[in-house]
C-alpha cells in the first residue's frame, strides 16, 4: 500500500529504549535546541514579528520569497536578489535541489561523518545519498580518492557542509577547487558559518564556473528554527544559473510554503540577530574552553572544531561505543551522541553539543572524563 521511500525502520535503538524506561538523563550534552539552552533574545523581536503579522492580512504570494526580504538578503550576501530562493527551511531547500537535480534512482553524494538527515532527505525524494570520506589526520579534509570512486554515470550533486557539522572543520578552498571540477553542481551547506570557535571564518568563495547552490536560514543564525526560513543563493555560470533559478521558480511556486509574516518581518530582524548569532557562539567557546581544560591529561582526544555548536570526542578502545555511550548514560546520567548517529567511519567517537548550558555542560564533561577513565584502568 506504501511508498518504499516512507518505509524507513523507525524501531527505537537502544538509547531510545534506555530513555523511554529511565527518563531524561540530567546531564544531556546532546541539546541542538536553542530555543531552549537559556539563549537571550532581543526584546523587539516579538513586536517585529507581531506587526509584520499584521500587516500580511492579504496574500499576493511570489514563488522566490518576497523581494523586500530577498533584497535584505542579497545586502547580508553581498549578492543579487535574484538568485535568492526562500525556503521554508534549509531541509526543504534540499528537496527543492534534489528534485531540481535528479531524477528518482540517481544519487548525490553526501559527505561523512556529517549532518545525519541527508540520506533520508535524498530517499524521499527517491534519490540515492553515496557518503564520501572526511579524513582526519590531525585535520580533517575530503578525501578525493573516495569522492571519485563515489561518482557514478548518474551522480547528480555533491553535498558539502561548511563548516561540517559535528566536525566543526571549514572546506578550504583547495578542496572547493577540486570539487569543483567535477562536473556536477554542488550544494554548500553554510548554515553554521556564523559560528566561529578559534579565529574568524573564512570568507566562502564560491567557485566561478560551477553550478553552486549556497544554503543558510535562521534556525542556526537567528537560533530560531520556530521562524521557518531558509535560503538559497544561486551561483555559477549562465546559462547553467538562470535555467536553475527558471525551474527552482516552478518547483517553489508548487508549494508556496513559506508564511508570508516572516518573509514581511526579515528585513527589520536581520539586523537583531547579530545579537544571538554572537550569543550562541560565545556560549559555544566558553564550553569549548571548558572540554579542552577538562580533557586535559585523560584518555579522551578533542578533535578540535574550528565552528559550529559540536565537538567530537575520540575514546579510547576500552570498550564498543555502544556499551560506552550506555554505560554513560546508567552508570553517570549522561547523554552522548555516539559516533555512528553521525557515520564516523570507526568507533569510538562521541559528540558533545556545545550548546549546553554552562553548568550542565561542566558536569556532564566531568561525569564523562571520570566514566571513559575508570573503564580505560579496568
Ligand atoms: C548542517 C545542517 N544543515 C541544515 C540543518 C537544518 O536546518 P533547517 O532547520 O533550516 O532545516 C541542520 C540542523 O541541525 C544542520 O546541522
Amino acid at each position: 500500500m506504501f511508498s518504499r521511500r516512507s518505509g524507513r525502520d523507525q524501531s527505537p535503538n537502544a538509547i531510545a529504549r534506555f530513555l523511554a524506561e529511565a527518563g531524561p538523563s540530567p546531564f544531556d550534552l546532546t541539546g541542538s535546541n536553542p530555543t531552549t539552552a537559556g539563549i537571550q533574545y532581543p526584546e523587539a523581536l516579538v513586536s517585529v514579528l507581531e506587526r509584520a503579522q499584521a500587516a500580511s492580512r492579504v496574500y499576493r504570494p511570489e514563488a522566490f520569497g518576497l523581494l523586500s526580504a530577498r533584497e535584505a538578503l542579497a545586502s547580508l550576501t553581498a549578492s543579487s536578489a535574484e538568485d535568492i530562493l526562500l525556503t521554508a527551511s534549509t531541509s526543504e531547500a534540499y528537496a527543492f535541489l534534489f528534485k531540481l537535480l535528479c531524477d528518482p534512482g540517481d544519487s548525490v553524494l553526501v559527505p561523512a561523518p556529517s549532518y545525519p538527515l541527508f540520506e533520508h532527505l535524498a530517499e524521499l525524494e527517491g534519490v540515492r545519498a553515496i557518503p564520501y570520506r572526511l579524513a582526519y589526520d590531525g585535520a580533517w579534509h575530503v578525501d578525493m580518492g573516495s569522492v571519485r570512486d563515489a561518482m557514478e554515470p548518474n551522480t547528480r550533486a555533491l553535498v558539502l557542509v561548511s563548516p561540517n557539522n559535528p566536525t566543526g572543520h571549514y572546506t578550504r578552498d583547495v578542496e572547493l577547487g577540486e570539487l569543483a571540477g567535477l562536473g556536477v553542481p554542488l550544494i554548500s551547506d553554510e548554515v553554521f558559518a556564523p559560528f566561529w570557535l578559534l579565529k574568524p571564518s573564512p570568507s566562502p568563495r564560491a567557485p566561478e564556473d560551477c553550478l553552486v547552490f549556497t544554503l543558510d536560514g535562521l534556525s542556526k543564525r537567528a537560533g530560531l528554527p520556530q521562524l521557518k526560513l531558509g535560503w538559497t543563493r544561486v551561483t555559477g555560470p549562465d546559462p547553467a544559473r538562470r535555467e536553475a533559478r527558471a525551474r527552482l521558480e516552478l518547483i517553489a511556486d508548487t508549494y508556496l510554503s513559506v508564511a508570508t509574516p516572516i518573509q514581511r518581518a526579515l528585513p527589520e530582524l536581520l539586523p537583531l540577530f547579530a545579537e544571538v548569532t554572537a550569543g550562541i557562539a560565545s556560549r559555544c567557546r566558553e564550553n569549548l574552553a571548558e572540554l579542552s581544560r577538562a580533557l586535559r591529561g585523560s584518555p579522551l582526544t578533542l578533535l578540535t572544531p574550528e565552528a559550529g555548536w559540536s565537538a567530537p570526542l575520540h575514546l579510547p578502545r576500552v570498550a564498543s561505543e555502544e556499551e560506552l555511550v550506555l554505560g554513560l548514560l546508567r552508570d553517570e546520567g549522561v547523554l552522548v551522541q555516539p559516533g555512528w548517529f553521525y557515520d564516523f567511519e570507526r568507533e569510538p567517537y562521541v559528540v558533545v553539543s556545545l550548546l549546553t548550558e554552562p553548568r550542565v555542560f561542566q558536569e556532564g564533561v566531568a561525569r564523562l572524563v571520570g566514566h571513559v577513565t575508570r573503564v580505560a584502568d579496568g
